[in-house]
């Protein structure tokens, strides 16, 4: 069961093959981080976080920062060696094999679906505001702008019809081949940096803003109680969410000058920066409208997304709350006097928001494609349209599952199970680090985690104990999908897989070559 393990040399070899030119630099990388990093967890999530923890969201921005720093860390040195497409799901095969590598593989395709779901959402919430509300003068009747399910009573919608048309707007968009150019990047990280900026500035300059505002610090205290996703941790499982996404910079390592100076200082330093912004972020939000959680009966805030909180939010003393806007930053603008500057930002999030969404399901389709092509998952999968050279099969199978969960679940649920699967992946990644470390010593590394075995058990407490402070509806939600996954591969992928059949087929990349390499024939050849 654990003796599948992929050829590092066999992996490497279509990598050597594509040898793509150096060329970025550390400022590029930090772009290229921050582009995919910022969107729906700053954007939207700030309210749900603050209904999590109060003011102490801050905290919980400090402590997901924290944690993905290090795994950005032990990301960074496997991505050096195994500068391949499939990020964890190859770091896995290539270490602890083909079982836990079908786990990882299988949490990643949850993972990136369910992130693209969320930031649908999350973009819904800005272009009915924003768009239809404020530039249209068009309410969107509340059962067309939510869903009907959720954890703990849904909020009263029927399907969240912004975020499906917006999923499956992207989804064609990567059927006809559209990738985002760093030119492009660069343009939506100015925007979402400026508007951020302004964002700051004006509310720590404004009158409004008051010290009083952060007591008490910690309404829900530090630590919820583990499975209640409540207090500062339990929010920093769910802001954990405004992070992810930055692997997408050490997989760039391949790509990168210098790269053992470059790559951690464009992974670290791209982090730090939204750590930093993220945390001011938060504190001109509720130094300026306050945000404290409502709480319900028992003195516990109610959960974030359940019909309970809706109820409250739709009654007039909450027609203000942080805790109850669907685009938290638009709404403190405008609320403390920017109403031109509010809706100027909500054009930023409206227009950067589907970039991230693109990113997320592009990342899952090549998981599955890998997957696919590693015979784990059926060949059909894997088909390229003729024409726009794509995947054009398993992107539409992924924009239609995005699609759904977007139109159905509110967005705070949705990273949190989101956030299972990433922390679950993070975790694979720092055990294979240190895995490679005493497997293969002495194999090239073009960075090299300092003080790794400090850093990676960092990493794999951090993941921990960020996983068992989400809602257990979230936690269980990650056993639930694997057991699924564990019946697709002992009943299909199994029997399948190309390297348990004596073929190891590397392919890093859709457009790129094949390479074949036979082991020994397989049997019955
Ligand atoms: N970090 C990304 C976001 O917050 C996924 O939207």
């Amino acid at each position: 069961m654990f003796g599948r393990v992929k050829s590092l040399d066999a992996i490497l070899a279509t990598a050597q093959k594509k040898s793509l030119h150096r060329t970025l630099g550390w400022f590029q990388l930090t772009l290229l981080g921050i582009g995919c990093v910022i969107g729906t967890g700053i954007f939207v999530l700030t309210a749900v976080g603050a209904q999590k923890a109060g003011p102490g969201l801050m905290l919980a921005f400090a402590i997901a920062g924290a944690v993905c720093i290090v795994a950005a860390l032990c990301y960074a040195e496997i991505a050096s060696m195994i500068p391949v497409a499939g990020s964890a799901y190859t770091y896995s095969y290539a270490t602890i094999g083909e079982f836990f590598a079908w786990t990882v593989g299988w949490a990643l395709i949850m993972e990136y679906a369910i992130a693209a779901s969320a930031v649908s959402v999350g973009w819904s919430g800005y272009f009915s505001g924003t768009i239809l509300n404020q530039f249209l003068g068009i309410q969107l009747p509340a059962w067309l702008s939510a869903g009907p399910l959720a954890f703990g009573g849904a909020e009263g919608g029927l399907i969240n019809l912004p975020a499906l048309l917006i999923a499956l707007l992207v989804t064609a968009l990567l059927v006809i081949g559209t990738s985002e150019s760093a030119k492009f990047n660069a343009v939506l990280v100015l925007i979402k940096v400026t508007a951020l900026t302004v964002f700051i500035a004006l509310t720590f300059t404004s009158d409004e803003f008051e010290a009083g505002k952060f007591n008490p610090f910690l309404p829900a205290g530090v630590f919820g109680g583990f499975g209640t996703g409540l207090g500062a941790v339990g929010a920093a499982a769910t802001m954990f969410f405004a992070y992810v996404g930055f692997d997408a910079v050490s997989t760039a390592a391949e790509e990168t000058k210098n790269p053992q100076r470059n790559v951690p200082i464009g992974l670290v330093g791209s982090l730090l920066f939204c750590t930093v912004f993220y945390i001011l972020v938060a504190a001109g939000a509720i130094g300026t409208l306050g945000g404290q959680p409502i709480m319900g009966a028992v003195g516990v805030p109610l959960e974030a997304g359940s019909a309970e909180l809706a109820r409250q939010c739709a009654m007039p003393e909450h027609a203000e709350a942080l805790v109850c806007s669907n685009e938290a930053l638009a709404h403190v603008l405008r609320t403390i006097g920017f109403s031109g500057v509010g809706n100027m930002l909500g054009i930023a999030a409206f227009l950067a928001l589907p970039s991230v969404i693109l990113v997320l399901i592009f990342g899952q389709t090549r998981i599955f494609f890998v997957m696919s092509r590693d015979g784990l998952l059926p060949e059909v999968l894997s088909k390229v349209h003729p024409r726009f050279r794509t995947p054009h099969v398993v992107t539409m199978i992924t924009g239609c599952a995005v699609a759904i969960a977007a139109a159905f679940f509110p967005v705070g649920q949705l990273a949190d199970i989101s956030n299972a699967g990433t922390l679950y992946a993070f975790l694979m990644v720092a055990v294979a680090v240190m895995m490679l470390r005493r497997t293969d010593p002495g194999r090239a590394r073009s960075f090299r985690v300092p003080a790794v075995w400090i850093i990676a058990p960092l990493t794999i407490a951090g993941c921990l104990f960020l996983f068992l402070n989400l809602p257990s509806a979230a936690m269980l939600f990650l056993p639930g999908w694997t057991i699924i996954g564990l019946f697709v591969y002992f009943l299909y992928s199994r029997s399948r897989s190309h390297l348990g059949r004596g073929i190891v087929e590397v392919v890093d990349d859709v457009a790129g070559e094949e390479t074949m390499l036979p082991i020994h024939p397989p049997k019955g050849s």
